[in-house]
């Protein structure tokens, strides 16, 4: 029988954060790495078209990878289709990547967060329950960006990303209320972690920006069956799909970085 892999999904770049972080905790699984990019941005989707499209897309992926874990690390898809993928998937175990809203309102001291994320997630009933349960005591500012995900995107294929513009989709973050300040800023999409040196620089002053891959890494290997937890390496190959179809230079050479070898939909 072949190994079942662990498959992560993606609108485009942004779950290679996850991937990476997985990697360390789960060195010898074969990974599949799907990037939905023929419909980048998933930010700018209507919910219920969102919703269908990647319910459908599933149906097909799970039927022909057969994996023994699916990762959504995509905030925009996983606040909203993930109760209907596991209910539709009842035996595969499906991970999300959320708001890390709960462990920033444990780690704030000012009580002043930030989610930064794109202009989908902040929409999500999912993400203002999240703040409702876990956040009630502080203020969260939610800050949605049409533009940062796709300067991810570029960043990563070295193509040049308009600083001024960054900065100014990063700025609503900084609050300052009765002398106090932000103090932590949530990276709510799996894009933005690749662009936090930027960030930093960029910053109005310093804050702890959170990124939830660890965690996310860390759930996967508990959910794995015990002999998962032996390291025992194979020799195998990791491979990625985008749904566009795109085979450029770039991604290729990005893929590469991350150990995966791009091939058509359904081909090992
Ligand atoms: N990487 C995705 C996320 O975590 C979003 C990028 C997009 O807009 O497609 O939300």
């Amino acid at each position: 029988m072949t190994e079942r892999p662990i498959l992560f999904f993606d609108s485009g770049i942004g779950g290679l954060t996850v991937l990476r972080e997985t990697r360390i905790f789960i060195p010898d699984r074969k990974f599949i790495y799907i990037a939905d990019d023929a419909a980048f941005p998933y930010g700018n989707w209507e919910e219920d078209e969102l919703k269908s499209h990647i319910i459908d897309l599933f149906a097909k992926l799970l039927n022909l990878y057969n994996p023994i874990l699916c990762i959504v690390a995509c905030n925009t898809a996983s606040t909203l289709v993930l109760k209907d993928l596991r209910r539709a998937h009842p035996d595969v175990p499906f991970i999300g990547t959320v708001p890390a809203i709960k462990p920033a309102a444990e780690q704030t001291r000012s009580g002043l967060i930030s989610v930064l994320a794109t202009p989908g997630t902040v929409k999500r009933a999912y993400t203002h329950e999240l703040i409702s349960s876990f956040a009630s005591k502080c203020h969260v500012r939610l800050v949605g960006s049409a533009k940062l995900a796709g300067f991810a995107e570029d960043y990563l294929r070295r193509k040049p990303v308009d600083r001024a513009s960054l900065k100014q989709e990063i700025a609503p973050c900084f609050v300052e209320k009765d002398g106090h300040h932000t103090d932590i800023v949530v990276l709510a999409c799996t894009h933005y972690p690749f662009l936090v040196n930027l960030f930093r620089k960029n910053a109005k002053w310093p804050v702890d920006w959170i990124d939830p891959a660890e965690a996310v890494a860390k759930r996967a290997l508990s959910l794995l069956p015990d002999a998962d937890q032996v390291q025992t390496l194979t020799e195998h190959l990791d491979l990625a799909h985008f749904t566009s179809g795109r085979t450029d230079y770039a991604t290729n050479r990005l893929l590469h970085g991350f150990g995966l070898r791009l091939t058509p939909l359904g081909q090992e």
